[in-house]
């Protein structure tokens, strides 16, 4: 797949790949500079107790979506801190400043940046740089996921019984925590164990080059989600929402595996939640 006229498209893929790295490298030095100084203190709650956003996370995005507006004019943006900007233009940027923004309050080094790229509503470009650990993945459609400019893929586990499995829980919609709770003590009693990683992303990418096996969560957002699933679906995984449906960007469900593992972990959820 091309987002561009034939001639020179590899060409002007490249651009746009280093271009977002390099955007995404000045908004990661601002969060860098910023964790030295941030204080509890500078924490907001946006709704609920857990919640949370900080000026980190709105300046960050503020860096994203100038430099992005620059790389690829006209384009829109749908962004976790509030920056909705022709959203449904041909191009659209889908912006997550922070991934894990939970975490990077309490000084745990598992956050992100994630971005992906849209053209009419299909993602055809994600990228989320690991902060902590300097890993940058990126994907673009038909071209494969990487790690670092290393070509990365899902495992291949056949078995649930062999599996590790990453979840999480929406910080505001508790309305069938009970239910996800009955999913979670199923897979742990039935699987190698079941990790609360506290960012989707970071779960995404880590299940695209093989840490983890399969992936599922309820009440997401399209930027939690958007750049992950395409760098899984780059790698070999299977993505879907808990109905087994594409519509996993904006439809708040995801469940995301190694592909093996789908139908098993799909039977899992059909027993505890609705579709
Ligand atoms: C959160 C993380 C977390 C997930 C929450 C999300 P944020 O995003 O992705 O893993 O469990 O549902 O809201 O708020 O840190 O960008
Ligand atoms: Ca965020």
């Amino acid at each position: 797949m091309t987002i561009f006229a034939k001639k020179q498209s590899t060409m002007q893929e490249e651009a746009l790949q280093s271009g977002l790295r390099a955007v995404i490298g000045k908004a990661a030095a601002f969060i860098v500079k910023e964790r030295e100084s941030f204080t509890p203190d500078q924490v907001e709650a946006k709704e609920g107790v857990a919640n949370l956003v900080t000026y980190v996370d709105r300046e960050a995005e503020k860096i994203l979506v100038e430099g992005l507006g620059k790389l690829l004019p006209g384009s829109g943006f749908i962004a976790e801190e509030g920056d909705e900007v022709n959203s449904s233009a041909d191009y659209r940027w889908i912006i997550d400043p922070i991934d894990g923004t939970t975490n990077f309050i309490h000084g745990l080094p598992v956050f992100c940046i994630s971005v992906a790229l849209q053209y009419k509503e299909e993602s055809i470009l994600g990228a989320i740089y690991d902060i902590s650990r300097d890993e940058y993945f990126s994907a673009f459609k038909g071209k494969g996921a990487f790690l670092n400019d290393r070509r990365i893929q899902v495992t291949n586990c056949e078995r649930m019984a062999d599996a590790l499995i990453a979840t999480g829980f929406a910080s505001n919609r508790f309305g069938s925590v009970h239910d996800f709770l009955a999913v979670f003590l199923e897979l742990m009693e039935s699987t190698h164990g079941v990790r609360r990683i506290g960012s989707a992303a970071i779960d995404l990418a880590w299940l695209a080059c093989g840490r983890v096996d399969a992936f599922y969560e309820g009440g997401l957002s399209p930027w939690d989600v958007a750049a992950g699933a395409l760098l899984v679906e780059e790698a070999g995984g299977k993505v879907s929402d808990f109905a087994g449906t594409d519509n996993f960007v904006f439809g708040k469900q995801i469940v995301s595996t190694n592909g093996r593992l789908h139908a098993a972990l799909l039977d899992v959820l059909h027993r505890y939640l609705p579709a």
